[in-house]
């Protein structure tokens, strides 16, 4: 599946998709779909990525800078990634997310921290986060990805539209 980079004109069909993802998940409060464009109107998408199918939007992933113990660097966190209720469990998370860390990779970023459940991402190598630490979020919840160099330790900050509420 062809995985892009998104155009100006997908903003709102990637707003819609989000909230159709999120829509009723115990753990959301529905304010994904603001965050990522909340990020977009910052200049804070390292990657904003969709995937197509017959010509609709199925399917998106967001990167954006993240700060450890307040110092930019070259991490990047992973979030929100959505796929249309209709479509899950076809591997299209999957390819989103093989497809970003690639291109993080491929940036010569340093790694990847999301927020997230560990049965899904440790499949792409993430693994929970003991020296790492975001506000009260509940352990193994917090999970990284090096490419290069030591692993993170210290306070994650993620850019201010992941505060939308
Ligand atoms: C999570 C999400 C992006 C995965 O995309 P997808 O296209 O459905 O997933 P894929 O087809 O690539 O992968 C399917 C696998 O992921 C697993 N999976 C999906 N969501 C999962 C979750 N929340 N926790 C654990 N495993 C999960 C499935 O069990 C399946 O595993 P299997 O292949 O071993 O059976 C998608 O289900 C979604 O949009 N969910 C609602 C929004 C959401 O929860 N986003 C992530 C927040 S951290």
């Amino acid at each position: 599946m062809p995985i892009e980079q998104e155009r100006l004109e997908d903003a709102l069909a990637i707003h819609q998709l989000t909230d159709e993802a999120f829509k009723g998940m115990p753990f959301s409060q529905q304010t994904e779909a603001r965050i990522v464009d909340a990020l977009r109107a910052a200049g804070a998408l390292t990657l904003s990525l969709i995937a197509r199918r017959n010509g609709e939007i199925v399917g998106h992933v967001a990167f954006s800078p993240v700060r450890i113990n307040g110092e930019a660097g070259d991490w990047h966190g992973l979030g929100p990634v959505s796929v249309r209720p209709a479509q899950q469990r076809k591997g299209i998370g999957q390819a989103l997310i093989h497809d970003g860390l690639g291109r993080l990779r491929a940036m010569k970023a340093a790694g990847c921290i999301l927020l997230g459940s560990p049965a899904y991402y440790s499949r792409f190598g993430f693994e929970s986060a003991s020296d790492l630490h975001y506000g009260n979020i509940l352990p193994g919840y917090l999970q990284f990805l090096t490419f290069r160099g030591p692993a993170p330790k210290g306070e994650v900050s993620f850019r201010p539209g992941f505060d939308v509420s």
